[in-house]
């Protein structure tokens, strides 16, 4: 079932066969703990990186080597980049067979909470507040916070489903529509009108599209640099084209966040992430390479501070107002959701809080036991403690969805 995407040929006299896989960045567990067959990591909070300027990624130890074909790659292509390169999702095996010891490399795209938090400071210098919100979200929503592991695709068999099934037969990944993965991306179709989990051409052409028209001349030509008017009306694009095209077109509170570039991902990540840390600039050049190649560009260079998110996503919120959370009615009429309830409405962090926490984590993780319990409670806090809310909300999501 493994898919080996680099495999090294090394002369050696011994017939048997082994397979190392040491999973070095799984947290020590302090107690075991079995739930219907599978064993629990307990999840621990990697302390913050000492080394916290730029520097030029990748570097000699991380080269990109193309997905194989079980590898999972989804929605993010900072994910998939960070995948490609072994930041994240890195294994290495040892096959002694015949003559020859083979070494083998895979980035499957199967990840845990503490990587992605190592794997984004290391290549991005993102915050450790910040990774750790996103990497907690999606473990709730599309992982096993039980096993700690999480697909940054689709369904994979080495993410189990969760103990008892209590979501469903499957544990989906990232690029399963729904609670996470939402309408109005930048490159990706919505998912009933198209694919949602692969890069278009298309959409970035349109995306490019605003780039000429509002873009700062740069290294690459004229009108070739990201700035605040591209993101904005590269957004209002996103936002308009899909309401009209896609007939269950919606965006609750959760992501519309996400599509004005809270957490640094989406437009956010474009200024914030993507750029050239040493010249702050994001080019074309440099954003193409990440999004149609989630490759890192030549020459490029991490944020020369932790990345912790910037004014962007309150300037593309403040100059598209007419953009509320809201849903296609079943005439294709654009009507706001209700507002969240007291005392979760105060402000916009605490109501994506409670969208979140009520509509997109499984229900059934209240009631978990052990080392379940405590990851699932250590995820919800993480959220909780950046919300703003003033109660913690239990999860009480719809299940198998
Ligand atoms: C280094 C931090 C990250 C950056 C810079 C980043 C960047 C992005 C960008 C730019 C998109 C939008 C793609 C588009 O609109 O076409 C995106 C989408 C997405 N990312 Fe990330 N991301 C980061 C971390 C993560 C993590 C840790 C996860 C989960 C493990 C994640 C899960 C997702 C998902 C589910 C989507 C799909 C949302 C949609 O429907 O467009 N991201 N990310």
């Amino acid at each position: 079932m493994k898919s080996f995407s680099l495999v090294l040929l090394v002369v050696w006299p011994l017939f048997i066969a082994v397979n190392g896989w040491p999973n070095i960045r799984d947290a020590p567990s302090t107690t075991v703990d079995i739930q219907d067959g599978q064993t629990g990591t307990l999840m621990v909070l990697p302390p913050r990186q000492t080394d916290t300027g730029t520097k030029r990624v990748p570097d000699a130890d991380h080269p990109f080597i193309a997905p194989g074909p079980n590898d999972m790659r989804g929605p993010c292509p900072a994910m998939n980049t960070l995948a490609n390169h072994g930041y994240i999702s890195r294994k290495y095996g040892v096959l002694l067979c015949f003559n020859y010891v083979l070494l083998i490399l895979s980035r499957s795209g199967i990840t845990s909470f503490e990587e992605i938090i190592r794997g984004t400071a290391e290549a991005f210098n993102i915050d450790r507040d910040m990774s750790s919100g996103m990497a907690a979200l999606n473990l709730l929503t599309r992982g096993n916070p039980f096993v700690d592991k999480i697909s940054i695709g689709g369904v994979s068999p080495f993410v189990p489903p969760l103990p008892g099934q209590i979501d469903g037969p499957e544990t989906q990944g990232i690029a399963k529509h729904g609670r996470v993965e939402g309408d109005a991306s930048m490159t990706r179709s919505d998912v009933h009108i198209g694919d949602n989990r692969n890069f278009n051409q298309t959409l970035w052409d349109m995306d490019l599209e605003q780039l000429a028209e509002f873009g700062d001349d740069g290294p690459d030509g004229p009108a070739t640099v990201f700035n605040l008017q591209t993101l904005i009306e590269l957004k209002r694009q996103n936002l308009e084209s899909d309401q009209v095209l896609d007939p269950e077109f919606a965006i609750p509170i959760r992501r519309l966040n996400a599509v004005f570039g809270s957490n640094v991902t989406d437009t956010d990540s474009v200024a914030s992430v993507f750029a050239n840390g040493t010249t702050k600039q994001a080019t074309k050049r440099i954003i193409s390479s990440f999004f149609m190649n989630q490759t890192f560009p030549e020459n490029w260079f991490r944020a020369a501070a932790p990345v912790l998110g910037s004014s962007i996503p309150g300037e593309i919120t403040a100059a598209l107002p007419q953009w509320v959370p809201g849903h296609n009615d079943e005439n294709g009429v654009f009507v706001a959701d209700p507002q969240p309830p007291a005392p979760f409405n105060i402000s916009s962090g605490c109501a994506n809080y409670w969208d979140t926490l009520v509509n997109a984590v499984p229900g059934t993780l209240a009631d978990v036991t052990g080392i379940f319990k405590q990851n699932v409670d250590m995820l919800n806090g993480i959220l909780f403690n950046a919300s703003g809310c003033s109660e913690l909300i239990a999860p009480a999501g719809p299940t198998n969805v």
